[in-house]
């Protein structure tokens, strides 16, 4: 039976793109009137939490993702989508505490082309401000005959089958020809017709394994867009992978061939090589304006803390030379260039730093800084502690910071607090950390750990201080897990800066990544080892969504 919930209607000015692409702007329907009618703009769906999250060891808990959602919802994302609620029990309360919590961007659930993911989709949005049911199902040949097992004939139904049931719990609904980047043009333009006959909206037409050569991609979007009879009734939108490097390349030659929704991540964050990334794509779209003829509604100002926030909280550093949010996006080393931009910026720089977040982080907070001094900046940056006693351990740990490090910047605070709003059970924590290293010597640590309540003791020598720690970690609480990664960030400039350390643990098939942050980066080491071993003693699993059956 179809579970008695549905997700309310659309948010208006993305319902406005619709209805001028239906030609029906005599609608009275205050709702429908309250929009920019516009069809020239792109709708941003953010999919950093489900298809991001799909990247090997970029699982997040539900906290984490509600703090990305946030930060989504201030930049302005059109669509979030909020996870795969059917994955599992934790990926289903992900998506029901965004849907609940957010109010200016759609929340969307995936789901593939079966009753029950589309039911559960429809069960965490019940609540959402505007909620969207994303269901699929694969097109190609390849993934039709090897992984589906079923005829064409049969996909187009279960397709047809599947949006129906979703538009019967939910006025928003996605398609998406899964593989359409290797499926033959003449089936996607039957199953698309059959998809929007059936009530879907979106149709989403993805390069799943990243195959897709720019020209090539913009001339599938063109001609299908002029076969489907009924286009008209439909956003369509693409959905690129980076294998070959061009997923952001093909989803603007996409919007050059009428596109009008573009699926994509923060930092690029995705299945294998990753996906479109939001901020290239928005600020490609925002600077060439003369030539794509486009816009989003994204406060590009917020790009640069929302991609801390994503490389923060999984782990994936994000490269120097990365474009816009890379340290040297916007740092000019030869003497010409710099000559060039300190007397006219435009010489080599096509954006302003300042335009995507750099050279924004302020002064915080002080030594002399009150707790309500604290409670408030923590209120401007949208961070909600969960109740007066995390407030006042997070205070204390401010004074502490406050001691060692003079000025406390943004990115302090955020890091702060990363641990308290983080849930996890922590099974073992530090007490005490005593390291030695000298010139010619061995690295030797001393580690007090307090696992379950009880004090217990270590020691280990390494080829260095972190080495030492880790091994001492191991001696008194053995994981035998395999370490994947280890990596340290400098949170803010200056050698006073805290060290932010992530550190990837895998052990059969499982992997997570464990964070910590403090002025003494063996110590932020430590931290990060032991987040990662309580995290590998909670979660569950969870299904992959372009897993085959249910
Ligand atoms: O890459 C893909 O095809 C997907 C779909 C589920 C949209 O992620
Ligand atoms: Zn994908």
């Amino acid at each position: 039976m179809v579970a008695a919930l549905s997700c309310k209607r659309l948010r208006p000015d993305v319902d406005a793109v619709y209805l001028e692409l239906q030609g029906r702007e005599d609608i009275t329907d205050p709702i429908y009137q309250e929009a920019p009618v516009s069809q020239d703009r792109v709708i941003i769906f953010d999919t950093t939490l489900r298809d991001g999250e799909q990247s090997p060891g970029a699982s997040m808990t539900k906290e984490e993702k509600l703090r990305i959602a946030k930060a989504l919802e201030k930049l302005r994302v059109d669509v979030i989508e909020a996870g795969f609620a059917i994955a599992s029990p934790g990926d289903f309360e992900a998506v029901k505490a965004i849907a609940d919590t957010i109010q200016d961007s759609t929340v969307c659930s995936l789901s593939r082309a079966v009753d029950a993911d589309i039911d559960r989709a429809a069960e965490a949005l019940a609540n959402a401000n505007s909620g969207r049911i994303h269901t699929f199902i694969a097109t190609s040949p390849i993934h039709m005959q090897h992984k589906l097992r079923l005829a064409p004939d049969q996909v187009v139904e279960q397709a047809v089958r599947a949006v129906k049931r979703a538009r019967n719990l939910c006025e928003d609904v996605e398609f998406s020809c899964e593989d359409a980047g290797r499926s033959e043009i003449d089936f996607l333009c039957r199953i698309i017709e059959a998809a929007i006959d059936a009530g879907a909206r979106t149709i989403n037409i993805p390069d799943t394994v990243g195959y897709a050569i720019p020209h090539q991609f913009a001339e599938t979007i063109r001609q299908i867009i002029e076969r489907v009879p009924n286009a008209d009734r439909a956003v369509f939108s693409v959905h690129c992978h980076n294998d070959l490097g061009l997923a952001v390349a093909n989803s603007l030659a996409a919007v050059t061939a009428g596109a009008r929704q573009v699926e994509c991540t923060i930092n690029g964050l995705g299945e294998r090589a990753g996906n479109a990334s939001l901020e290239e794509i928005v600020m490609a779209i925002k600077t060439r304006h003369d030539v794509l003829g486009v816009h989003t509604r994204i406060v590009t100002e917020n790009i640069l803390s929302a991609s801390r926030l994503v490389s923060g909280i999984t782990g994936f550093p994000v490269q120097p030379n990365k474009a816009i949010v890379g340290a040297n996006a916007f740092a000019h080393e030869s003497g010409i260039h710099q000559d060039g931009v300190l007397k006219h910026r435009e010489t080599y720089e096509i954006m302003s730093a300042q335009s995507v977040g750099w050279h924004t982080n302020r002064l915080s907070l002080g030594k002399l800084s009150g707790r309500n001094a604290f409670r408030s900046r923590l209120e401007e940056l949208g961070i909600q502690l969960p109740g007066e006693a995390e407030l006042n351990a997070a205070f204390a740990r401010f004074k502490e910071l406050a001691d060692k490090k003079h000025e406390i910047f943004d990115e302090d605070l955020q890091a702060l607090v990363s641990d308290t709003l983080t849930e996890v059970v922590e099974h073992v924590r530090l007490a005490y950390l005593e390291v030695g290293s000298r010139t010619g010597e061995i690295p030797e640590a001393r580690i007090v750990l307090n696992v379950d309540g009880k004090e217990v003791e270590g020691r280990a020598q390494g080829s260095g201080p972190v080495d030492a720690t880790f091994k001492a970690i191991e001696s008194v609480f053995p994981s035998n897990a395999n370490l994947q990664l280890y990596s340290v960030n400098a949170i803010t400039q200056g050698t006073d800066s805290q060290g932010e350390v992530t550190v990837r643990l895998e052990k059969a098939g499982r992997i997570v990544n464990g964070n910590g942050a403090d002025t003494d980066i063996v110590v932020a080491s430590a931290k990060a080892y032991l987040n990662a071993l309580n995290l590998m003693q909670t979660g569950a699993h969870k299904a992959h969504p372009q897993a085959a059956g249910v």
